[in-house]
C-alpha cells in the first residue's frame, strides 16, 4: 500500500521529487520515517551506498536495511520467504518492522555486508513512501538511521542537520517521528520467529498476529553485525546512568556536591518536587511507553548538548511494553559507568 502523493502538499511533493532526482544521480538523502530519520542511497548505486558508511563512520560489514515502497516488491529483493514473514509483512507494513530474509540476487553484497540475508521494511511515513514511489518499481533505498555510528538516532530533520549537515546532499523535512525508536527487527529460522532488536512493534503484537510464541533473542545471541547490539550503541556524549526512583536523587546530590551539573530524567513521581539545588535540573517524561518512546531521543539530544556533566535517568518499568526503551537506555549508558 503506497500512500498517494496527494497526502502531501505541493511544497513537500517538490522536495520529494528533488530528493528522488538526487537519489537517481547517486546522491545521499536523509529522509523521515515513522521510527527515526534514515540516511538513504539507491540500492543499486554502489558508490552512493558506500558513501553512507563513510558519512556515518560505520564499519562496512554492518548491513543496511532495504526500504521498499510496496509489498509487491518483496520477492524482487528476498526469496524463500517463510509463511510467518508474509503474515507479519501483511499485518504490519507499512510500519516499524524489519524482516531479515534470504536475499535475492538483486541485493548487492555492499548492502548486506556480504551476508546471505537482507533486512527489509516498508516505512509508514508519507514522505518516505512518496519518495519510494517516485524512484520507481524495482528500486529501493538502502538506509541506516541518520546518526553517526554508535550515537543517538535523529527523530527530527533538525537533529540530522546538527549531526550531518554538509555531509549529505539533501535532508527531507518530515516533522517529528511518530514512533521515535527504531523498527523491531525479526529473524526467521524456518517458521521459528525471533526478535533481534525490540522496537516499534511489541513482542505480543507479533505473537498475536502469528498466533504462536516469538523468541526474544538474548543480546549475546544476536549477530555481531546487528550494530544495535554493540554495547555503546545509542550513546550520548555525556555520561548517562540509570537508577531506580529511590536512588535517583541521592545519586544526583552526590554529583552536585562535587560541583557537577546534573540533569535528572524521570517518568514516575518519586522525586522531591521542591528540590532547589541549582546544579540539578529535573525533566519529567511521560509515564506511558508510547509517548516516552516518542520523546526519548529528542530529550537525550537536547540534554546531551546542554553542557551537563551527567545525565541520570530513572530505570524504566520492567514491563513488556517498555522493552525497546529499556534496551536503548541500557545501551546508552556510558560503558565506563557499568
Ligand atoms: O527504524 C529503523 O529500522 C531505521 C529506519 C531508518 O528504517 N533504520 C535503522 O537502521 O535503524 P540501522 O542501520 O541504524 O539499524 C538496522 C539494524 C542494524 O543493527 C543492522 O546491523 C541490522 O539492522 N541488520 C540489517 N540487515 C541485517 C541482516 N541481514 N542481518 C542481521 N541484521 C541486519
Ligand atoms: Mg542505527
Amino acid at each position: 500500500m503506497i500512500l498517494k502523493p496527494s497526502n502531501l502538499d505541493q511544497k513537500a511533493l517538490d522536495q520529494v521529487y528533488a530528493a528522488a532526482r538526487c537519489l537517481k544521480v547517486g546522491g545521499v538523502v536523509a529522509f523521515p520515517t515513522e521510527t527515526v530519520y534514515g540516511l538513504g542511497a539507491e540500492v543499486a548505486n554502489a558508490t552512493a551506498v558506500r558513501r553512507i558508511f563513510t558519512i556515518k563512520q560505520r564499519p562496512i560489514n554492518h548491513p543496511l536495511i532495504v526500504h521498499i515502497g510496496d509489498l509487491s516488491q518483496l520477492t524482487y529483493w528476498a526469496q524463500a520467504i517463510p509463511k510467518s514473514a508474509w503474515i507479519l509483512a501483511r499485518r504490519f507494513w507499512p510500519g516499524p518492522l524489519t524482516l531479515i530474509l534470504q536475499r535475492n540476487k538483486n541485493v548487492p553484497d555492499y548492502v548486506t555486508g556480504g551476508q546471505s540475508t537482507v533486512g527489509i521494511r516498508i516505512p509508514a511515513h508519507p514522505v518516505a513512501l512518496a519518495l519510494l514511489n517516485a524512484i520507481g518499481s524495482n528500486k529501493a533505498i538502502a538506509a541506516p538511521s541518520a546518526n553517526l555510528y554508535g550515537k543517538i538516532s535523529p527523530t527530527s530533520a533538525v537533529h540530522v542537520a546538527t549531526i550531518l549537515d554538509k555531509k549529505v546532499d539533501m535532508i527531507l523535512e518530515g516533522g517529528d517521528c511518530e514512533i521515535g525508536l527504531e523498527s523491531t527487527i525479526v529473524g526467521f529460522d524456518r517458521e521459528t520467529v525471533s526478535v533481534l532488536r525490540p522496537g516499534g512493534i511489541s513482542l505480543s503484537a507479533l505473537e498475536w498476529a502469528l498466533n504462536k510464541p516469538v523468541i526474544l533473542a538474548k543480546n549475546e545471541k544476536r549477530s555481531v553485525r546487528v550494530s544495535g547490539s554493540s554495547s555503546s550503541h545509542y550513546s550520548p556524549t555525556t555520561p548517562l546512568e540509570l537508577y531506580p526512583a529511590t536512588e535517583l536523587y541521592p545519586a544526583a546530590l552526590k554529583l552536585a556536591a562535587q560541583n557537577l551539573h546534573v540533569v535528572v530524567i524521570s517518568w514516575s513521581n518519586h522525586h522531591p518536587t521542591q528540590f532547589g539545588n541549582p546544579r540539578i535540573q529535573h525533566i519529567s517524561m511521560p509515564a506511558d511507553p508510547v509517548n516516552y518512546g516518542k520523546q526519548l531521543y529528542a530529550t537525550l539530544h537536547q540534554h546531551d548538548q546542554a553542557g551537563f556533566d551527567h545525565i541520570l535517568m530513572e530505570t524504566p518499568p520492567a514491563q513488556p511494553e517498555w522493552l525497546a526503551i529499556t534496551d536503548r537506555l541500557q545501551r546508552a549508558r556510558n560503558p565506563n559507568n557499568r
